[in-house]
Formats: structure tokens, C-alpha cells, sequence
């Protein structure tokens, strides 16, 4: 039969392949978070994520030497205090778990780019993202405690600060404060279309963050919107954001393409904890492939339009890269 087009023409052999494809990942794309805690020589797994664990500063060195040598640029650092309140007055301790730790890191692995996580749930006795007023996270005045932890952040020589909390207003706040102290050069990355999601559940294990009354939907967005996720980006990108974030990522791939498609600036995917646990439970059941799996929710959140990816996977998926 004579067919003109025939795309499986196209298929035949990995070499073709390789040269047709659309998307390529490399580890220039990603982006590994990690946990610091206080103390020395700790290395605490964290079992609902296989491989990850809370790390001592001393300990984060090592690893990041490691992830340097993979050729991963960067890293989110995310603290675990000795101490929590209901204000979370740890969260801009100079001598912080991760105020430590970007010291550390910036000293001893230079070339590695140290991102930090601003927010306020590791470092509150309540768990939330902010301070609490009549049972709820009073939006204004979280923002100045947000600012003076990004300050700090920044003092102690991070590269970027990346807010989280999903409060109104505070990237415009955290830029302010930055640049009223000589920090005019440190980019922000927002969680700009953050979801109340499900798929957080083993990263609250991991920060020991769960909040301990009610859920964090009068601040996170509602999983059924989109114009809403626009209004989010748009309001980051007037306040200052330099990067906006989109998380989780493979439930919201459409949200990724729609805010690449309008805006046109970097976006980052957060491949969430969930999302990874998922696929390492599934893989220790023996029910799919892990690293195929892995490779194919990367590859796919970079297709759908996300500059950089921040996920668990790093490590293992910049190896599979190397070969
Ligand atoms: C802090 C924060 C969370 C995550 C990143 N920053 C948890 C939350 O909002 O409850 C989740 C990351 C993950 O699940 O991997 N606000």
C-alpha cells in the first residue's frame, strides 16, 4: 500500500529518535530540595520518601558536593528548627539550621546555587503558614515576618529566595525589604499558583509541617481553578517575581502550558513529594519502572512549558542523563 505519511517512518531506532525529539531534559533543569535540620552527624531518613532525609549541616556539605558533581545548578533549602512558636521567631535566626547551611554550602561548594524556601509552617507550633488570628493566617502582618526571614536569607548569602506561603502581597513586601537593604541583585522565585493539595502529604513528614488544626485552603488555591492561577502570576510578576512557580506539577501541567503561554518569562514546575512517593511506592510494589516513570513525569512537566523543575528525583534522574 502506498502511504505518503507514515510517521512510524520517524520511529525506527533510538538514533532517529533522539534526533526528531521535541523535548530534551537535562540536569540544567532541575532544581533538588533539601532538608536541614539542627544538631551534628544527623542523617534522619524520611520514610514516606525513600532516599531523602533530614540533614545536619554538616552533613548537607557532603550532599551538596554530591549534587554539584551531578551537575545539578541548584538547590531549595528547607529548615528544621530546634524550636517552634506560635510566631515562628526561628524562621530568621541568624544561626538558623538554614542560615548554616547557606553559609556552609556557599563556602565550601562554590558554583552551586543555594535557593532557600521562604515560609512560615516549619518554624510555627500550629504548623501554619503565618501568624494566627481568630482561627485563621492574618495575611498583613505574616508579611513582615516573611520579609525579615527572606532578609535573612539573603544576609546569610542565598542566591534566590523562593516564597511559598501564599500570601497576599508578599513578594512585593519581600522585594522592599531586599532592596531597602542592598539586596537588589537577589532574584525572587514565587510559588505564584500554589494548590491546597493532597499530593504535600509525605513533604509535611519531611518538615514536620502538618498543620495542626484545619487545612491551608483559605490560602492555597482551589484545585479547580485557572484564570485564578493567572490572576496569581499576573499580581507576582507586578510586585517583582522574577520566576513563578506552579505547584504541584503533573496534576496541573495545564496551568504550566497556559501561564508559559501568556507570560513568556522562566517557570518552575515543583514535582512535589507526593508525586514522587507515589511512583517509589509503585516501583517497590514491582508494579511499574521507576526510572521510566521518573524520566517520563520529568520529561513531560518540561514539555508542558517549566524552565526548571524542582523534584526529589534530581539525583537519580541527572545519573540516568549522564550515561
Ligand atoms: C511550605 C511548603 C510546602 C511544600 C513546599 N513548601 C508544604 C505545604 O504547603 O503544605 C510542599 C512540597 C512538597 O510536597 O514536596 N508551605
Amino acid at each position: 500500500m502506498s502511504l505518503l505519511y507514515r510517521p512510524r517512518r520517524l520511529r525506527k531506532g533510538e538514533t532517529l529518535r533522539r534526533m526528531v525529539r521535541e523535548t530534551a531534559l537535562t540536569p540544567d533543569d532541575l532544581i533538588l530540595p533539601l532538608f536541614v535540620t539542627y544538631g551534628k552527624g544527623v542523617k534522619k531518613p524520611i520514610t514516606s520518601m525513600p532516599g531523602h532525609y533530614q540533614l545536619s549541616v554538616d552533613n548537607i556539605r557532603k550532599e551538596a558536593k554530591e549534587i554539584k558533581a551531578l551537575g545539578i545548578p541548584a538547590v531549595i533549602l528547607f529548615g528544621i528548627p530546634e524550636h517552634k512558636d506560635e510566631t515562628g521567631s526561628s524562621a530568621f535566626d541568624p544561626k538558623g539550621p538554614v542560615q548554616q547551611a547557606i553559609k556552609d554550602i556557599k563556602d565550601k561548594v562554590p558554583g552551586l546555587l543555594v535557593i532557600t524556601d521562604v515560609c512560615m509552617c516549619e518554624y510555627t507550633s500550629h504548623g501554619h503558614c503565618g501568624i494566627i488570628k481568630d482561627d485563621d493566617v492574618d495575611n498583613d502582618s505574616t508579611l513582615e515576618l516573611l520579609s525579615r526571614e527572606a532578609l535573612s536569607h539573603a544576609e546569610a548569602g542565598a542566591d534566590m529566595v523562593a516564597p511559598s506561603d501564599m500570601m497576599d502581597g508578599r513578594v512585593g513586601a519581600i522585594r522592599d525589604t531586599l532592596d531597602e537593604n542592598g539586596f537588589t541583585d537577589i532574584p525572587v522565585m514565587s510559588y505564584a499558583a500554589k494548590y491546597a493539595s493532597a499530593f504535600y502529604g509525605p513533604f509535611r513528614e519531611a518538615a514536620e509541617s502538618t498543620p495542626q488544626f484545619g487545612d491551608r485552603r483559605t490560602y492555597q488555591m482551589d484545585p479547580g481553578n485557572t484564570d485564578e492561577a493567572l490572576k496569581e502570576v499576573a499580581l507576582d510578576i507586578e510586585e517583582g517575581a522574577d520566576i513563578v512557580m506552579v505547584k504541584p506539577a503533573l496534576p496541573y501541567l495545564d496551568i504550566i502550558t497556559r501561564i508559559k503561554t501568556e507570560f513568556r518569562l522562566p517557570v518552575a514546575a515543583y514535582n512535589v513529594s507526593g508525586e514522587f512517593s507515589m511512583i517509589k511506592a509503585a516501583a517497590e510494589k514491582g508494579w511499574l519502572d521507576g526510572d521510566r516513570a521518573m524520566m517520563e513525569s520529568l520529561m513531560s512537566i518540561k514539555r508542558a512549558g517549566a524552565d526548571m523543575i524542582l523534584t526529589y528525583f534530581a539525583k537519580e534522574a541527572a545519573r540516568l542523563l549522564q550515561k
